[in-house]
């Protein structure tokens, strides 16, 4: 599936036409032939450096006179990640939509305090399936400029809409790629949102919250769409994005209980909006509380095989336990990244290498010795 839509978006770079191959559009899964024809628009960026953790970890006012909420104008590009949009429309991250790795790594960990590590590592694996490596920027959803308002899908630039490489099924406000819409807000799927923060958090998402409703939006996923998938590495983020709703989006003045009220919530998942006066928390986080829900409901990795509720084990995919969190890394490398770009030369090898060391730097303290080299070791 994923290399039909690239062969689409490819065949959409070959229709005559004015518009130049976008320096932010992913050359992931792009043929030979196509990247000889491509790269040689493209001006190669050496990546910049990744910023180091914060000097001051501290509570922040961060929703601040130099930080104001704009909606996105008609060429912005917005995705599917709620914390990204609203880093994006409060000029944290320029208000476009496209951003180098580092530009993002700076914006998470000052607008939510992502702890730097942390920060590396989805930002980089994001970068590395979805970005253009060798213009270092990464959009952060879909653009519709070239393809007009109503884009055809799969539409030129997906950017992290791209499905099934880092964006996957069972979100809690978007709907699976198999209904269309991956990326934009979903009102029914937020007031189911609603109504299990009713039934579970007193009005409010809290951990209890995350685990009902992740269970509810997997279950539902198994019976409704037949291409469901949920291995790694979506069966990581399915669980970290559940509570960094806590972790990032509660005020960092709330110590205690920490819940997230349903106005807040709609601000952040519709609007891409701050609240009012709002502070970021003042402890570098990043998945605190993944153990809890993932241990609500068990699960393994897997997928539909044979239509809706065909849910089947796939014992190849890592799982969330401690001793895995390095096949996590080791699989992203070695088939993600290695089956979208099987045989990268000259420039694109050369960034794709520079991105693999730092993708490999932010778990190298977890994972020593254990650096994998898809395209041999870099000279
Ligand atoms: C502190 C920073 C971040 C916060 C608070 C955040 C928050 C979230 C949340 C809550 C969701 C779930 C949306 C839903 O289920 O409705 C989500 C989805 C997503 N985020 Fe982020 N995120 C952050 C950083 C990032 C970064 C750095 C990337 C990649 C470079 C990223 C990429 C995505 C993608 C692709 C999705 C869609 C996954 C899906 O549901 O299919 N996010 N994010």
């Amino acid at each position: 599936m994923v290399n039909f839509v690239r062969l689409c978006s490819f065949a959409l770079v070959l229709v005559p036409t004015a518009t130049a191959f976008p320096a932010y559009s992913s050359l992931a899964g792009l043929a030979r032939e196509e990247l000889d024809k491509i790269l040689p628009t493209l001006e190669f960026k050496q990546p910049a450096p990744p910023p180091g953790p914060l000097n001051d970890t501290g509570v922040k006012l961060i929703n601040d006179a130099a930080h104001p909420w704009k909606a996105p104008g008609p060429n912005d590009i917005r995705g599917p990640c709620p914390g990204l949009n609203t880093l994006a429309n409060h000029g944290y991250l320029p208000r476009n939509g496209i951003a180098s790795p580092a530009q993002i790594i700076a914006a998470i960990q000052e607008g939510f305090n992502m702890e730097n590590s942390f920060a590396r590592f989805v930002t980089y694996a994001g970068h590395l399936v979805d970005g253009n490596l060798v213009t270092d920027l990464l959009s952060i959803g879909q653009a519709t400029k070239e393809t007009g308002p109503a884009p055809p899908a799969p539409a030129l630039v997906a950017g992290l809409d791209t499905h099934a490489v880092f964006e996957g099924d069972a979100s809690m406000t978007r709907a699976d790629t198999f209904w269309g819409d991956n990326h934009s807000f979903n009102q029914t799927l937020f007031n189911e949102l609603s109504s299990f923060m009713d039934k579970f958090g007193n009005g409010g998402y809290n951990l209890t919250v995350a685990s009902e409703f992740r269970w509810q939006r997997i279950q539902d996923s198994i019976s409704t769409n037949p291409t469901f998938g949920l291995i790694m590495p979506r069966f990581f983020t399915v669980y970290a994005e559940t509570v960094f709703v806590i972790n990032f989006f509660v005020d960092g003045r709330m110590t205690m209980n920490r819940t997230l009220s349903k106005d807040d919530a709609l601000g952040f998942f519709q609007r891409g909006q701050f609240p009012d006066d709002w502070h970021r928390s003042g402890v570098p986080s990043s998945t605190e509380g993944i153990d809890t829900v993932a241990n609500a409901h068990h699960i393994r990795p897997g997928s539909n095989t044979n239509g809706v509720n065909t849910y089947t084990p796939d014992p190849t995919s890592a799982d969330l336990s401690p001793e895995q969190f390095c096949l996590i890394y080791v699989n992203f490398v070695n088939r993600n990244v290695k089956s979208l770009y099987p045989n990268p030369t000259g420039p694109l090898l050369e960034a794709l290498n520079i991105n693999l060391q730092r993708f490999y730097d932010s778990v190298a303290d977890k994972c020593p010795g254990q650096q994998q080299f898809p395209y041999g070791k870099p000279q």
